[in-house]
């Protein structure tokens, strides 16, 4: 593997193995979901904590700083939004030239396998990763997003075997029961989206469990972004990924930095 690819995947993907990814690229079909109204407020607090940052181009230009040392994992993939019939039947949205403009640490690009359009999104992700490759970019293939698949282990090995087989260097899928069977027969790190929000403490158990079951880590969006205290769901998602908290450790510190924050704005 090349210097450049070991070395952007090394800042993503930090020495103990793990990562946590704060994904906030929601709005390139769902448009301005809740807690992303202002994407660069929200974000702003939370950076310390996420080991990357996913987010589209237009966002990256326009609310984050050129002065963060955060690395990006910039979504190359989209051409679809929550009004379209066929959500998700995504091709390439951004150039491999301006990904090196915006000196990206990675790209991301959306398959899904077992809708009528698969073969598009497949040979589109390979088109991305023969051109990520050639400049030593690593592609994050993000999987079986949307609701009109069953995310079982039969289904998230399959999706997330090919992604691997098509030149994946990392890829997102979603945590289910047996997910030791997907992450175990992946040839490369798999994270977990949160998906849709949840109570803190299920989100932080299912965080758990799928580091338990052989998880890298999580590129988690909603259940932090709409939490009621993003940086103390950040953060303690953080205690899973990287200090190995239980969850309910993980929970407790949860409970523990809100109250101290909720403290802190009480006006003297
Ligand atoms: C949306 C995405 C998100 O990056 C991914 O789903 C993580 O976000 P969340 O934890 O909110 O699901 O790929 O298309």
């Amino acid at each position: 593997m090349d210097w450049g690819m070991q070395n952007r995947l090394s800042r993503i993907i930090r020495p103990d193995g793990r990562t946590l990814m704060l994904a906030v690229d929601h709005g390139y079909f769902m448009g301005p979901t809740t807690g992303l109204e202002d994407l660069g407020a929200t974000v702003r607090p939370l950076l310390p904590y996420g080991d990357s940052l996913m987010l589209t181009r237009g966002a990256l230009r326009y609310y984050i700083s050129p002065q963060i040392d955060t690395p990006i994992i910039l979504r190359v993939s989209g051409g679809t939004s929550i009004l379209s019939k066929e959500l998700l039947h995504e091709g390439i949205t951004v150039s491999m030239e301006d990904a090196i403009r915006l000196n990206v640490a990675a790209v991301a690009f959306s398959i899904m396998v077992g809708a009528d359009f698969e073969r598009d999104t497949l040979l589109g992700f390979t088109q991305v990763v023969d051109e990520a490759e050639r400049y030593g970019i690593p592609t994050l293939a993000v999987t079986a997003v949307g609701k009109a698949l069953t995310r079982d282990a039969k289904y998230l090995s399959l999706a997330t075997r090919i992604a691997g087989e098509l030149g994946a260097r990392i890829v997102k899928t979603y945590y289910c029961e047996n997910f030791e069977r997907v992450a175990s027969t992946s040839p490369v790190p798999v994270v977990i989206a949160g998906g849709k929000k949840v109570p803190e403490k299920d989100a932080l158990q299912v965080a758990y469990n799928a580091i338990q079951a052989g998880a890298s880590g999580v590129d988690m969006g909603r259940n932090i972004f709409q939490s009621e205290d993003p940086v103390a769901m950040i953060r303690a998602v953080r205690g899973i990924v990287h200090d190995n908290l239980t969850a309910s450790e993980a929970y407790e510190m949860f409970q523990d930095l809100k109250a101290q924050n909720a403290a802190q704005a009480v006006p003297a």
